[in-house]
């Protein structure tokens, strides 16, 4: 059973109706400067009220987000790795917990590469910081990344994301996949999902509908928000699906008008879902 701390800590991070829109941008830890995010302040500005938690480095953290925010952070406490490598996995941790605390973290992640010649090291880093955070009431979420040239298929990210919940993972992030339903059936924790490479605002809110119906606790979704054209118009658009149960044609049609509205200053207004609802539904 876990303590109060780390209770009221997820609490935090995924809301009382069980399902969080946490939005990805540290991506830097081994891309670098990625597209949208090369100011990640001006990027992560407008996009914080309407998420449920925050995924960054501690680097962004200090540099590029308000202390006086309200937004969780789940922390990124892996790297060590960089997009030069041939081989993503060697990852090591880079952050104490003691300064994930000093950060008022609400939870802290790491990447695990499974089936990679650094699977060891890196479910250990798991184990290790799990160990550490029911110490300090502190939350962890493992990654279930994949290397260059791993398929993302069900059997493989289901192997990946029971471990991780074996190994004591609190909740676990992954990529959609067919058969999707099954990685969830054989996770006894949370997951939520990765957005992954974007894609047109369609198909990427149809995936976050997909991967709600078929029980994700969320999305942690990074490009498919900030690389959008209007990243506002569709996180609010994502939030709909997640909170508010939005079919991929409702969510869309409210991308478009928040768009539109945001160009024209009229308010956004769609049938049987509004802006203001999905608003609401943050707290
Ligand atoms: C990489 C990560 C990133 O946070 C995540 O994958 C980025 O989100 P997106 O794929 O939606 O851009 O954990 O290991």
């Amino acid at each position: 059973m876990y303590d109060w701390g780390l209770k009221n800590r997820l609490s935090r991070v995924i809301k009382s109706d069980g399902k969080t829109v946490m939005l990805a941008v540290d991506h830097g830890y081994f891309l670098g400067p990625t597209t949208g995010l090369e100011d990640a302040e001006k990027t992560i500005k407008p996009l914080l009220p309407y998420a449920d938690a925050l995924m960054p480095t501690r680097g962004i953290v200090r540099t590029s987000v308000s202390p006086i925010s309200e937004t969780p952070i789940v922390l990124r406490v892996s790297g060590g790795n960089s997009i030069l490598d041939e081989d993503l996995s060697n990852e090591g941790l880079t952050v104490s917990m003691e300064d994930a605390v000093r950060l008022n973290a609400a939870a802290v992640a790491l990447s695990i590469y499974v089936g990679s010649q650094n699977q060891k090291e890196t479910l250990l880093n798991l184990t290790k910081l799990i160990d550490e955070g029911h110490r300090y009431g502190m939350p962890v979420l493992a990654v279930t990344a994949v290397g260059k040239n791993m398929v993302r298929d069900a059997r493989y990210l289901a192997l990946s994301c029971r471990i991780a919940a074996e190994l004591g993972a609190h909740f676990v992030k992954t990529y959609y996949c067919d058969g999707f339903e099954k990685l969830v059936k054989t996770c006894p924790v949370p997951l939520v999902m990765a957005g992954g490479k974007k894609l047109p605002e369609y198909e990427a809110l149809e995936l976050t509908h997909n991967a709600m119906i078929m029980g994700a606790a969320g999305v942690d979704m990074g490009r498919n928000i900030f690389q959008s054209e209007a990243p506002v118009a569709m996180i609010q658009a994502v939030r709909a699906i997640v909170h508010d149960n939005a079919t991929p044609k409702k969510a869309y049609e409210l991308y478009l008008s928040l768009k539109k509205s945001k160009k024209t200053g009229k308010q956004a207004k769609v049938k049987g879902i509004t802006a203001s609802a999905a608003e609401l539904s943050r707290h």
